[in-house]
């Protein structure tokens, strides 16, 4: 099954990702996450993106796709994959038009308000990056990662500042590939409110 989970900043991709994964047994590929990887491990690559991912810009296409080609040529990726927060410009969805088929791209709604307060409690584990929120999941013991123990840290494009621009730099470049896939006949549009449980139930139905 090849999977694309699209929608704003904070609507609860990466969460449901991670239900799906086990669920479908299939890889969680987020660029997100690739590039944080890189910014942790000090890769040439991880300094060039490491202040565009701050400010909420995206990194240059030509990057990008380069980092998702590699990706997807790994083993694991062969039987299908979720890809999340990938394509996210048309360009993007054009190459990858050339790499892979697809069979759907998940739409995941969620009002503003909703995304502003899931975006502005969200905590992540150091190192895994396994998400948390303080109010709506968080964390058995306040401040430390439930499996592993590793702290807990706001990301550094969670703050006011970055989360307009990437809600702006989300409306002007991604949300135009609603349209593209809804027009490829590929397209399911998904309520992203309730619990994560409920939204992928919603998803599991949408793809049956
Ligand atoms: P990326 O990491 O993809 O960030 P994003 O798209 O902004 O999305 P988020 O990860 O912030 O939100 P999410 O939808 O995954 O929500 P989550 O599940 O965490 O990209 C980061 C940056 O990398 C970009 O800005 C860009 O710089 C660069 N980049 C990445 N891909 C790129 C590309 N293709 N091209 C160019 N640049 C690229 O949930 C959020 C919070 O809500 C959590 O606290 C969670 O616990 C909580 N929550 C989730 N679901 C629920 C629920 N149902 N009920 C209550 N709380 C919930
Ligand atoms: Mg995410």
């Amino acid at each position: 099954m090849r999977l694309i989970f699209l929608g704003p900043p904070g609507a609860g991709k990466g969460t449901i990702a991670d239900i799906a994964k086990d669920a479908f047994s299939i890889p969680h590929i987020s660029t997100g996450d690739l590039f944080r990887m890189h910014i942790r491990s000090e890769t040439s690559l991880g300094k060039r993106v490491k202040q565009i991912l701050a400010a909420g810009d995206l990194v240059p296409d030509s990057v990008t796709i380069e980092m998702v080609k590699e990706r997807l040529a790994e083993d694991d990726a062969s039987a299908g994959f979720i890809l999340d927060g990938f394509p996210r410009t048309i360009p993007q969805a054009e190459t990858l038009e050339k790499i892979t088929h697809i069979d759907c791209a998940l739409n995941f709604e969620a009002p503003r308000e909703m995304i502003i307060k899931r975006l502005s409690g969200r905590r992540v584990a150091k190192q895994s990056g396994r998400i948390y929120h303080l109010e709506y999941n968080p964390p058995k013991v306040p401040g430390k990662c439930d499996l592993t123990g590793e702290p807990l840290i706001q990301r550094p494009d969670d703050t006011e500042e970055a989360i307009v621009n990437r809600l702006e730099v989300y409306q002007q470049q991604t949300a135009p590939l609603i349209d593209f896939y809804r027009s490829k006949g590929v397209l399911k549009d998904i309520s992203a409110t309730g619990t994560p449980e409920e939204i992928f139930q919603r998803t599991r139905e949408a793809i049956e």
